[in-house]
């Protein structure tokens, strides 16, 4: 017997409701969360951090978010731009997670935030600083638990300027993350008289300095700012005092230049002055509890990249608490993400309708393998969310 055209039509409409169901709204099982970051290359140590952090809270939690078991897939992203649409695609399309979590490269997380926003997929980004994420392309769907390039950058400017910089030069990779974050520190110096004589870069992630510092040295600023982050920070770090320039012209820059990597950097360090979010020695119940945590978990000191993942969890966790662990009330969930107060290592902040957090930004002083708390540099600074309609 033919089936008839009404049983047809109702078939096809089960069978579609079954899959908007497993595709978006499961109330029960486990919450698929897709970690898509580097672990190779030059941010691989900090892809590890970021993973480390975020398992550290959910271990914390009993392994649930939201009452939820927690299911991790994996993708590394080599921090490489061009294959970023494709491995995207491989966690919302082949894995079918309900959550993205992802990534250190502010252009690999560029692909991932248009592929979020075109699929409807929720992205909590744990590092990358690309301002246009939460500006330009800002979307209720995407929460990040890090910082907007602008902001250690502006921040260390305002510093520079206070310590009487009148003429600086920047130093980066040339991309989003090294573009945005000295085009802050230009702005947070020249609101306090000072100007940027010239940007210097290079192509990411080479570590060729030697013709770019001879410029510097032939230049003669009164500082010099600098974005590198991971490997290529321990060598920069090494050959600016290497070449003897840390005597004459202090080198400052975004706590990236000397975070997670003070082991490998050694003496050339030493006493260097850096903007951040975060201070290793933040003599607070929360921030040390973090530390014993992290440190007995993983036998490693914890660093900025860990603390963004634990709070990537966090914002996740206040998220699907709110929902009841349903992921079909989104709205619900994405409200909740936008309005925690985030019990940080790094004291407490708030999110931006933008998607931001809204945070102290602190002068550290590396002191052996430590970045020291000095002072806050600028208080509950807002990243501008230029261009962000909601
Ligand atoms: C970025 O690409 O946005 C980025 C990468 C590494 C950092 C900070 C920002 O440490």
């Amino acid at each position: 017997m033919r089936p008839t055209r009404t049983a047809l039509c109702a078939a096809a409409a089960l069978l579609a409701s079954l899959t908007s169901f497993s595709a978006h709204a499961q109330a029960s099982g486990p919450i698929k969360i897709g970690l898509m970051l580097p672990y190779s290359g030059t941010y691989a140590a900090l892809g590890n951090a970021i993973e480390n952090g975020f398992k550290l809270y959910v271990q914390e939690q009993g392994g649930k978010l939201g009452g939820r078991e927690i299911q991790y897939f994996k993708v590394d992203d080599e921090s490489e731009p061009s294959k970023g649409t494709d491995n995207v695609n491989k966690l919302i399309k082949r894995d079918n997670v309900d959550v993205l979590v992802g990534t250190v490269h502010s252009g690999v997380a560029l692909a991932m935030a248009k592929a979020a926003k075109d699929n409807n997929t929720l992205l909590v980004i744990p590092n990358a600083g690309a301002d246009a994420i939460t500006g330009a392309m800002c979307s209720a769907n995407i929460v990040r638990s890090s910082f907007s390039n602008w902001q250690p950058g502006y921040a260390m400017g305002v510093v520079a300027a206070q310590k009487g910089v009148k003429r600086a030069m920047t130093i980066t990779w040339n991309y989003a993350a090294g573009a945005e974050s000295t085009k802050g520190f230009t702005e947070g110096l020249e609101k306090g008289g000072g100007k940027v004589i010239k940007d210097l870069n290079l192509p990411f992630p080479g570590v060729e300095f030697q013709a770019l510092l001879t410029e510097i040295a032939a230049q003669k600023p009164d500082a010099v700012y600098a974005f590198f982050a991971g490997g290529g920070a321990v060598k920069f770090v090494k050959d600016y005092a290497a070449a003897g320039l840390n005597k004459t012209i202090p080198l400052y820059g975004p706590g990236f230049l000397t975070d997670g990597t003070l082991e490998a950097q050694g003496a050339s360090a030493q006493n260097m002055l850096t903007t951040l979010h975060y201070a290793d020695d933040l003599n607070t119940p929360k921030n040390n509890a973090f530390r014993k945590a992290y440190a007995l978990a993983y036998k490693a000191q914890p660093d900025v990249y860990a603390v963004q993942g634990y709070d990537a969890a966090q914002i996740l966790g206040a998220g699907l608490k709110a929902a009841g662990g349903d992921l079909g009330k989104r709205d619900v969930l994405t409200a909740a993400m936008h309005k925690t107060v985030v019990d940080s290592p790094r004291g407490k902040f708030t999110i931006s309708p933008a998607g931001n957090p809204v945070q102290d930004i602190y002068l550290r002083e590396v002191k052996g393998n430590n970045n020291e708390f000095r002072s806050i540099a600028v208080k509950s600074l807002s990243d501008p969310a230029r261009g962000c309609k909601l």
